[in-house]
């Protein structure tokens, strides 16, 4: 884990002429809530969500990771009022392969027919002709990557890709094996999984897509619905003049040079936080430090959802 890693400011998809600054922004946040029914909804305060995306661009950030399934539709349907026209080296990266029940439920919807619809209404809800990224989101278990061939699932987003409605395809919650498999079917230039200082799983995954220079992109960079706690972190945190949110963004970008983060934020106090760990300086024996809470345990995360 060197400590160079996060100079690296930027990092180029595979294969692609995109090329994006490593800290991205999240927009899953920018949903509302209806009681036990998580992002769902308009946001308390749109006029806040729509200057807090502008701000974000204005900011420099070029990554944005949403879905159409966020609100539903709400999420792609605000960043739209607030960013389009989109500025030129903006991008929008999705995802497919779920969908949400009337109770908030999120339900698998893979189908290559569910799979079209979703990249439909992605592309009707953001404004665009075609789209940039799309994540196939594996649903064999909402809260974490389950083995099981996604060969058919794979196809169907090649299929959508020659049809010219998307330019590059990801996956998501996925095992290693998953990965291999679609990787012979298609190019494919980054994952998302949960990853962050607690949830350390990917760990192998993310040395073997580097060496590929895969872009692998933690959700729950920050610990998801209820962000990371632990003393360990905060001291640490304090030592570094930082606060315990930008230590472990700050973390993830040096860990390896092929993570991209995406913290999801309501907030444009938050944002501007996040936004800071791209300059924070992490030494060497810092690292090692952080490297160690997960296997003590140190740091507490909440489940994926
Ligand atoms: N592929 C998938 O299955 C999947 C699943 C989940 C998420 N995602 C993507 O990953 C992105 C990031 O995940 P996430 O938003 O769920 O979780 P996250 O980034 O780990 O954390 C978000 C939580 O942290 C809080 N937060 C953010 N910055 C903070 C700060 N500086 N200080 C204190 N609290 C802070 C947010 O609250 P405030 O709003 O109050 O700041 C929110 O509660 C999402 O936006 C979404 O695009 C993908």
């Amino acid at each position: 884990m060197a400590k160079d890693s996060s100079s690296k400011q930027t990092f180029t998809f595979p294969r692609t002429s995109l090329t994006v600054k490593r800290m991205g922004y999240g927009a899953m946040q920018l949903a509302g809530r209806d009681g036990n029914k998580f992002v769902w909804g308009p946001p308390a305060d749109v006029e806040g969500a729509i200057a807090l995306l502008r701000e974000v661009v204005a900011s420099g950030v070029d990554h944005i990771d949403t879905a159409d399934i966020y609100g539903p539709h709400v999420t792609n349907q605000i960043i739209r009022q607030a960013l389009k026209p989109y500025p030129k080296d903006l991008v929008i990266v999705t995802k497919v392969g779920a969908r949400r029940g009337d109770d908030g439920s999120w339900i698998s919807d893979a189908t290559p027919e569910g799979l079209t619809r979703s990249v439909h209404d992605n592309l009707r809800n953001l404004g665009l002709d075609v789209l940039d990224v799309v994540n196939l989101r594996v649903m064999f278990s909402p809260h974490h990557p389950v083995e099981g061939s996604i060969e058919p699932q794979v196809t169907a987003m090649a299929e959508l890709q020659r049809q010219g409605l998307i330019r590059h395809i990801g996956l998501s919650n996925v095992t290693p094996v998953q990965v291999d498999e679609a990787r012979r079917i298609v190019p494919i230039v980054c994952v998302q999984n949960q990853y962050n200082l607690a949830q350390r799983g990917d760990d192998a995954l993310i040395d073997a897509l580097n060496r590929d220079g895969i872009a692998y992109v933690p959700f729950f960079p920050l610990g998801g619905f209820s962000p990371l706690q632990s003393d360990a972190l905060s001291k640490t945190a304090e030592r570094l003049n930082a606060t315990p949110m930008q230590v472990a963004l700050a973390w993830l970008l040096h860990r390896s040079p092929n993570i991209l983060v995406i913290p999801g934020t309501s907030s444009r106090v938050h944002f501007r936080e996040n936004l800071e760990a791209a300059t924070l300086e992490v030494p060497v024996e810092v690292m090692a430090e952080l490297d160690a809470m997960a296997g003590a345990g140190a740091a507490a995360s909440s489940a994926a959802h």
